[in-house]
């Protein structure tokens, strides 16, 4: 793969490439909707991602070339740059934008990108993008950030440039993932732990529901804005900061203060899935892969049934899941609105499942969905070239 990008390179800019970077997509095992909440979240990187090849040059310019998409770029260095329409290039310029603005000398850059995560799957290829950038620019022009500033930069492109308001889950997994392991991150303290995520017979299957995903982003923020109505209704008899602050027992006391039906809904959904994640994070410590599965199961009804963010599409392959006796648990992960879900799977059934679950899916979607057994990869890092 390395090779033959470099040799893209070469073809493109007729010179030689100088470096090639790597930062990885992510799944989520559970956790989901409260990253921005101050939650507990357990995502691990892929092996799929985003690679980046570059050489300076003394023009004073960044050209933006990409073998996946069409759009091309070619701007001079200047003091900032705004969004350019809906563009691929948008978030390469943003994080470019970001380094301007915190006053780092940036050198002219010819940039190549090419990712293999499926676009608009929910697996963070615009978090692959914004880290494998700001990782690639904090190393070419020796800027000095480390690794949690250039993931704070890429979440702050994102809310600010880019328009969604994410918390910094997928920004953080994509850097800090680690081969084989999940991490337990608290988004409100930012500490984390990478640990083994041991599945014994089983692997963890991805199912990319195939759906174009239309208006993800401003429904997206509308979650956002649901979950501070409810913190300030909470805010008038509680002296917390974030949903994830309180637990079930909590909530169930005080959730009267909160008027309307559907924002309580949201609210319950982030409180109970912040403490599934603790339970999660007891099972798999216990080696208790079943209690996991449900643990997942039930994640996927809360944000089916409370949270709404789920679909027919992805609601259909967990429909499939329990069916069959070779899968322990699935759940939609990521934003949703389509997407992908992940399922444990049997290994030596893996094959079974993946026909069984398509043409489960086929049958009453209309169209085939695309089933991988996911590996566990690491973060952003240089290749060598
Ligand atoms: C998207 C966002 C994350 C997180 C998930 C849902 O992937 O980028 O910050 O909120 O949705 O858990």
């Amino acid at each position: 793969m390395q090779t033959q990008l470099l040799k893209e390179f070469e073809t493109i800019y007729n010179k030689k490439a100088e470096h090639i970077y790597f930062s990885p997509g992510r799944v989520n095992l559970i956790g989901e909707h409260i990253d921005y909440n101050g939650g507990l979240v357990m995502p691990c990187a892929i092996t799929f991602g985003t690679y980046l090849i570059v050489a300076t040059n003394n023009e004073h310019k960044f050209r933006f070339r990409s073998l996946n998409f069409s759009e091309n770029l070619d701007i001079s260095i200047q003091t900032s740059y705004i969004k350019s329409g809906e563009t691929w290039f948008n978030y390469p310029l943003g994080i470019i934008n970001n380094f301007i603005k915190d006053g780092h000398q940036i050198q002219g850059l010819d940039m190549l990108f090419y990712g293999d995560i499926p676009i608009s799957s929910g697996l963070s290829s615009s978090a692959s993008i914004e880290v494998v950038t700001s990782y690639a620019l904090n190393h070419q022009n020796k800027c000095g950030y480390n690794k949690l500033d250039l993931v704070k930069l890429s979440k702050n492109v994102e809310n600010n440039f880019i328009g969604v308001n994410c918390g910094i889950m997928d920004q953080f997994a994509v850097a800090f993932g680690e081969k084989n392991k999940a991490l337990m991150l608290n988004c409100n303290t930012l500490e984390y732990k990478a640990v083994e995520f041991e599945m014994g017979d089983y692997v963890l299957a991805i199912i990319n529901t195939n759906k174009p995903r239309k208006l993800a982003g401003s429904k997206y923020n509308e979650r956002v804005i649901e979950c501070n109505t409810a913190l300030y209704s909470l805010q008038k008899e509680l002296s917390i900061q974030h949903l994830c602050d309180i637990d079930t027992g909590v909530f169930i006391k005080y959730q009267s203060l909160i008027d309307n039906a559907i924002v309580k809904n949201r609210a319950k959904h982030v409180v109970e899935e912040n403490d599934r994640v603790k339970l999660a994070a007891m099972a798999l410590s216990n080696n208790n892969l079943k209690e996991f599965g449900n643990l997942m199961y039930a994640s996927h009804a809360s944000l089916r049934d409370l949270y709404e963010v789920s679909g027919i599409e992805l609601d259909t392959i967990v429909e499939y899941c329990k069916t069959d006796d070779n899968v322990l648990g699935a759940r939609m992960t990521g934003a949703g609105f389509g997407g992908c879900a992940i399922a444990l799977v049997k290994h030596v059934a893996f094959d079974e499942f993946s026909d069984k679950v398509s043409t489960y899916y086929k049958n009453i979607i209309g169209y085939a969905p695309t089933v991988y057994q996911s590996l566990i990869g690491n973060g952003v890092s240089e290749l060598g070239i």
